[in-house]
This record gives C-alpha cells, sequence and structure tokens, in this order.
C-alpha cells in the first residue's frame, strides 16, 4: 500500500470512530463542576464527546409568540441534530430536572410550531436519548424519568438509557466511577449499532 493510500484509509478510519461515536451531552446544573457536571465529564471523556452547559447558552422561556428566536437556542439546536444521539444530563431538583434544563425542553416546542423549523423538529425522530442524573434519593423517581420517556416518545426519539446516582455525599469517583463507564459502555456500544 502507497503512503498516499494509506493517509487516505487513516482518515476514513477516522470517519468511521467519529460517525460511530456522534453524540453529544447537554447539561443543566445550579454548578458545573457539581455532581452532575462530574458525572457527565466523566461519561464525556470516555466518549470523547462534547458537553455543553446550557448555562453558558443565552436561551429563553417558551415564548408563544417567538419573540426570542434571536437568542442561542436555535444555533445549539442545530448544533444538537448534527449528532445520532442526545445525553441530558440534569441534577434532581424537587422531583424535576432542572430550571434550565425545562426551559430548553419546552423550547422544542419551537421546532414543531415554527414552520421554518419543522423540519429541524423532524430530524429528531429516531435519535437515541439518555438521562444522566443525580439526587440523594436512592433512585430517581418514575415520575421524573416518565417525563423524559413522554417527551422522548413525542419528539420520535428513542430512550436508549438511564443513569443515576444517589450523590448524598458528593460525586466520588472511587464509588461513582463504575456506573459513569458502564453507562459510557452502553452509549458506546448504541452508537456502534444504531438499530439497537
Ligand atoms: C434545589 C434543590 C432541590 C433538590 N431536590 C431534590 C429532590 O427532590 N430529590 C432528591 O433526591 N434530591 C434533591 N436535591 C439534591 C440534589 O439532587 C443532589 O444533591 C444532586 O446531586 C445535586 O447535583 P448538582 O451538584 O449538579 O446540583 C435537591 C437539591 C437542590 C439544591
Amino acid at each position: 500500500m502507497n503512503g498516499e493510500h494509506y493517509n487516505a484509509n487513516i482518515s476514513i478510519g477516522k470517519f468511521i470512530v467519529w460517525a460511530m461515536l456522534s453524540a453529544i451531552a447537554l447539561l443543566s446544573s445550579s454548578r458545573r463542576l457539581g455532581n452532575t457536571g462530574q458525572l457527565i465529564d466523566r461519561i464525556a471523556s470516555e466518549l470523547n464527546i462534547e458537553v455543553v452547559d446550557l448555562a453558558s447558552q443565552r436561551i429563553s422561556s417558551y415564548d408563544y409568540d417567538h419573540r426570542n428566536r434571536n437568542d442561542d437556542f436555535e444555533p445549539l439546536m442545530r448544533r444538537v441534530l448534527a449528532h445520532d444521539q442526545v445525553i441530558f444530563a440534569t441534577p434532581i431538583y424537587w422531583y424535576a430536572v432542572s430550571p434550565a434544563m425545562k426551559v430548553f425542553l419546552d423550547r422544542v416546542s419551537d421546532l414543531l410550531e415554527l414552520p421554518d423549523l419543522l423540519s429541524e423538529g423532524r430530524r429528531l425522530r429516531g435519535k437515541k436519548a439518555y438521562v444522566v442524573c443525580t439526587s440523594i434519593g436512592s433512585d430517581p423517581s418514575v415520575t421524573f424519568v416518565d417525563a423524559f420517556r413522554e417527551t422522548f416518545d413525542y419528539l420520535g426519539m428513542h430512550l436508549g438509557g438511564v443513569v443515576h446516582l444517589s450523590c448524598q455525599d458528593g460525586y466520588l469517583p472511587a464509588v461513582h466511577d463504575t456506573e459513569a463507564l458502564k453507562f459510557a459502555a452502553l452509549v458506546r456500544e448504541a452508537t456502534r449499532s444504531p438499530a439497537g
């Protein structure tokens, strides 16, 4: 094999790896390096994927009149839509998602309502969605997980998996890394067999 051919194969190989691991994580917590932030960072470093901190984005609440179209929601959504797998990372605050995660999910309605965004909304169909969450309870409540499940169902997305860590004493790598790595392996496996 000559040098040029070999280099082309390496590039194609890189592209295949990139395509297989096409995932992005959206994090929303009241502290970037808190329990949820540390958990998603561990997962993201395993998968070599981007974590978007919703706190760094200027995304305003849902507006029936859509007077907020010049904020960061649409550019962020285009970044999200470039991936096959979307990981939603949030702490459980009062049995529900964090406020910025709720605002983000509410804004997804824009994709279902604005004629020029309908085609973008349809691109959510078939994507895999994951939930990464922390709380001080032993498990997330069924209603917490179901709110995600039903939202994904509505959007035509498939719930690929949920990981919850009980962080009464904070994120403890010695205790929690195993679960984080197990979850990363699940996402990695799913990206290799998209139909799975
Ligand atoms: C405002 C607030 C509300 C919370 N509500 C709950 C709750 O409903 N159930 C629970 O188990 N833990 C609750 N917790 C604990 C957090 O879920 C837990 O400490 C989580 O790991 C924090 O993640 P973070 O460091 O990313 O904020 C709450 C914490 C805060 C600050």
